[in-house]
């Protein structure tokens, strides 16, 4: 047992992790309670790759020229063996939205044929399937998917969504961005299974947030974004394809590996920077350092602890709260008042209002007609800065209104 096990309790913030703050170089003037959208990396790794580029500088073309590749495959190997995913079914990629337009491309589409998302779907990944359908003349069909909702409820839903025959990809999200929900993925992929529906699972948040073991999901196509949890420097992901698809993963840009097929033919695109890549081991280093276990648990209570202040702030009926499924998640929503941040654009403004005049950087997002506030929580965060936030938002909010 750890002080942290199972420390979820809402009514008491964590312990802090001893020295964990120490190892980011984020402004302190800043209250960052948003690592999900895009990270922060820790300094050791910043180093790290700052390493990596000086090699490349010294002689750039012995960097490229000798044992790129090998570098690439070990470190695919080191980040798959992390998540529990083949290694060679899966590929490095730079992000969640190069992997979606990746698989949607891969997938054949005929024109009476659709791709399913979910009311939850990240945007960018729907307009990646609203383009690929568009040029194939298929259709984009999204099912709604309640919050709250148990997993049977989510799982019945999605099942009764399925058109077998005509749905060609179901993506399905393992984490949402906006709600902060999870999904039943493993039941969910049985589900369309069943009626042979491939399935791409959005997985940009889980590496490093919630262990996974990605093979036992038996997604058709799993991808995780490294450098949001996994503190992997930006640019980094790990997509894993399933043995039936891999021969039909076509890069988006073809390079010198395209003959050797997939993974090679998407992992190596050129002269680009590999540094993310080859410095990504270095993040799942800081974390088990740390005690990965210990990290959840401390990064899930005080989101929870967050929630908590900062719903209570807003006079939000602690009932309607949303709680996650998986306790150890790490990111939490809070309803804003009716009326607030309903629209992207409104949500984009309050949150650069908040940023501009309370130092605080969060996540607003407009979801099913009501803004939704979200709060991430990371071992650099701490109780006072969620307590800060939750004694001024409300006065912000009433002025924001009235202006
Ligand atoms: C659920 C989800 N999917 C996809 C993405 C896109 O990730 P990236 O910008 O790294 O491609 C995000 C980013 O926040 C996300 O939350």
């Amino acid at each position: 047992m750890t002080p942290y096990d199972r420390n979820v309790s809402a009514e008491q913030p964590p312990a802090a992790l001893p020295g964990a703050r120490l190892l980011f170089s984020l402004d302190p003037g800043v209250s960052y309670l948003n690592h999900g959208s895009f990270g922060a990396v820790p300094i050791g790794v910043q180093r790290a790759q700052q390493r990596l580029r000086d090699e490349i500088e010294s002689n750039p073309l012995r960097f490229f020229a000798q044992g790129l590749s090998d570098r690439i495959i070990h470190t695919r190997r080191h980040v798959a063996a992390f998540l529990g995913a083949d290694p060679e079914g899966s590929a490095l990629v730079a992000n969640t939205t190069t992997a979606a337009s990746l698989v949607l491309q891969s997938v054949k589409l005929e024109p009476a044929d659709e791709v399913l998302l979910s009311d939850h779907s990240y945007g960018s990944v729907a307009l990646a399937a609203r383009r690929r359908c568009r040029r194939a003349g298929a259709t984009v069909r999204t099912v709604a998917l309640p919050m709250p909702a148990t997993d049977a409820e989510l799982v019945s839903r999605v099942r009764a969504a399925l058109r077998p025959g005509r749905t060609k990809l179901l993506v399905i999200d393992q984490i949402a961005s906006a709600t902060a929900m999870t999904f039943p993925v493993r039941e969910i992929v049985a589900a369309a299974h069943e009626h042979e529906i491939p399935v791409l699972v959005d997985a940009a948040h889980v590496p490093g947030m919630l262990p996974v073991d990605v093979a036992s999901i038996r997604a058709d196509f799993w991808v995780g974004n490294l450098h949001k949890w996994a503190f992997a420097p930006r640019g980094t992901a790990l997509l894993s394809v399933a043995p039936e698809w891999r021969r039909k993963i076509e890069p988006l840009v073809v390079s010198w590996e395209q003959e050797q097929g997939y993974p090679h033919s998407v992992e190596y695109q050129g002269t680009l920077d590999y540094t993310p890549w080859l410095a990504a081991p270095t993040g799942i280093f800081t974390l088990r350092t740390l005690g990965w276990a210990d990290v959840r648990a401390h990064n899930a209570a005080l989101a929870a602890y967050g929630q908590r202040v900062l719903g209570d702030a807003l006079n939000v009926p602690r009932g309607e709260l949303p709680q996650p499924a998986d306790p150890e998640l790490a990111m939490r929503v809070v309803p804003l008042p009716a009326g607030l941040a309903t629209t992207t654009p409104e949500a984009q403004a309050l949150r650069q209002l908040i940023a501009d005049k309370l130092a605080v950087e969060t996540a607003v997002n407009a979801w099913g007609g009501r803004g939704l506030l979200r709060l991430s929580a990371q071992v650099y965060n701490r109780p006072d800065e969620y307590d800060r936030f939750a004694e001024r938002l409300p006065a912000l909010l009433h002025s924001y209104r009235r202006g």
